[in-house]
Order: structure tokens, then sequence, then C-alpha cells
């Protein structure tokens, strides 16, 4: 999709407040619907119609390599939006299924399967109820996909447990956790710590007119991710923090070559199931 012109979005009030996860999904799989459109046609040359990038830094997998040799492999991608990395992992032989919450979504990775004639079935469900029986998968992974928009946590890494093969690997990047300290803004006002590190109450935008939760992100502190993970079964073998590339202008939500070039902006982590 081109770039091209959207109408500005509804005015939103932003807040942390505690939100769970029911309340989660009823917001962000709408608000994922709202911006698909906008979404692809923003970032969709960024990412490549069968591209695999981890974050707004630019790195890709074939340049980090946290999932391994992909080929004959059976990978599921969570939060799988309009499947550019799911078609990456098919063009070198393995076999990737879509997995998202949003239609919209799903609607954009159809159009890709017909414009690059690679196709990837894709699911409409939740990273907390996967629709797959156990061991059905050698690799799930997700970039920045569903894990940060999910509140209980806890279940959907229990859920990739489950559907991964023992030894299976997990990989997956989010928003680097030291960022919530930060305004989400891509100029000197996102340079100052403004909230502690520690306050784990979910990032909302809320409707003022109906005071409904519009969308959520939830954070976790390291030490939250390095826990639950073990917890859930997994040995983290990765954490990889990309650099902000020297000559890489783009601007993406909070992300910018100003905050890039000082702190990290997405943590990429790699892990793999007890055997
Ligand atoms: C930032 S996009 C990333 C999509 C894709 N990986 C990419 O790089 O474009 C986040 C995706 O996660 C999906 N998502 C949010 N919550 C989810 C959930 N609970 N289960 C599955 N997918 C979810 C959204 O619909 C959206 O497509």
């Amino acid at each position: 999709m081109a770039e091209q012109d959207f109408p500005p979005p509804a005015p939103v009030v932003v807040e942390r407040r505690t939100v769970d996860e029911a309340e989660s999904r009823r917001a962000n799989g709408p608000d994922w619907d709202r911006y698909a459109d906008e979404y692809q046609a923003t970032h969709g040359a960024f990412l490549g119609d069968a591209g695999f990038v981890w974050g707004p830094e630019g790195l890709t997998e074939d340049d980090a390599g946290v999932l391994g040799d992909v080929a004959g492999r059976d990978v599921l991608e969570v939060g799988s939006g309009a499947g550019q990395c799911s078609r990456w992992v098919r063009s070198r032989g393995g076999r990737a299924v879509g997995l998202d919450l949003s239609y919209r979504q799903l609607q954009h990775s159809r159009r890709l399967d017909e414009a690059t004639g690679v196709a990837v079935p894709s699911v409409l469900a939740t990273a907390t109820a996967l629709p797959f029986a156990d061991a059905s998968f050698d690799v799930v992974f997700c970039s920045f996909g569903a894990l940060q928009f999910v509140a209980d946590l806890d279940v959907a890494l229990a859920e990739a447990a489950r559907v991964l093969r023992p030894g299976g690997r997990l990989a997956f990047s989010i928003t680097h956790p030291t960022r919530w300290m930060f305004p989400d803004d891509p100029g000197p006002d996102g340079l100052t710590a403004v909230s502690s590190y520690w306050d784990r109450t979910p990032y909302v935008e809320v409707d003022p007119t109906t005071d409904e939760v519009a969308y959520v992100e939830h954070h976790r502190t390291l030490g939250d991710w390095v826990a639950l993970l073990r917890a859930a079964g997994f040995v983290i073998t990765d954490l990889l923090e990309p650099r902000w590339p020297e000559h890489h202008d783009r601007v993406w939500g909070g992300w910018s070559q100003l905050r890039g070039r000082l702190t990290p902006g997405t943590a990429i982590v790699g892990a793999d199931l007890r055997g």
C-alpha cells in the first residue's frame, strides 16, 4: 500500500490504569481493526511484504538469527498482522502459520498473500487461547505482536509452551522495558524520565465520550520477563538490544534517531523450552 493521508485519530485521553485481560482484548481487537489500513500504508514498505524486521531500528532476522534455521520447521507467529515475517519464514522453507486478534490485519495478510504468491495460513484468535493442539510447533515467535498487549502474560507464555514441542524455540520483540519511564514522544520531550520503571500500571487510551478503554499496552520490567519465562518452562538464551543505525532517520511512533542514539527502544528475546 502506498503512503496516503488518513483522518486524524479520534481524540483519546492517555492514562495509566489497571485493565484486565477481557478488557484489553475488547479494546485492542477493534483498535487494530481501525488502525490496520494506516499501519500498513505507513509501515508496509519498511517491513517488506515478505520481510522480517524485529522493530523500528530495522534489525532483520537475516542479521539477528534469533529463530535458528526455520527450514522444514513448523512455525507459529503470534500477533502476525499482515504476515510479513511469516512470509519470510515460508520463503526460507518453514511452515509458518499466522495468528492475530484483528480481522482487518488478517485481511491485509490475504492481500499480501495474493500480491506475493507466498500464502500464510492465518487464524483469528488471541495469544492467551491458541487454537492448536499441544506440541504442534518447533518455533513460536512474535515481532512486536501480541505479548505486550495481553494482561495475562503468564497465560500467553503457558500457551506458547503448550503448543511448542520439547526443546522448541520462542522468540519475540517488545518495547524495551526501560522505555516505559519516558513519554512516548520521538522528540526532546521523550528524553526525560517521568514515571517509575517499576510502575506496571498499563498504558491506556480512553474514549473521553464513553470512558471506555480504547487501547492498552502492558509493561513488565526485565526481571518480570525473566521470572515469567522461567515459570513457563523456558531457558533464555538471547537478549538483543539493537543499536540505532547511524544513517537511519525514520520515525516510528516514539522511536527516532534522537532517542535511539541514547537509549534502547527494542528488546529481542530468544528462549528454549526445556526438553
Ligand atoms: C505492532 S503489530 C505487529 C504486527 C506484525 N508483527 C508487524 O510487525 O507488523 C501488533 C499486532 O498484534 C496484534 N494483537 C494485539 N493483541 C493481540 C492478542 N491478544 N492476540 C493476538 N494478536 C494480538 C494486533 O492485532 C497487531 O496486528
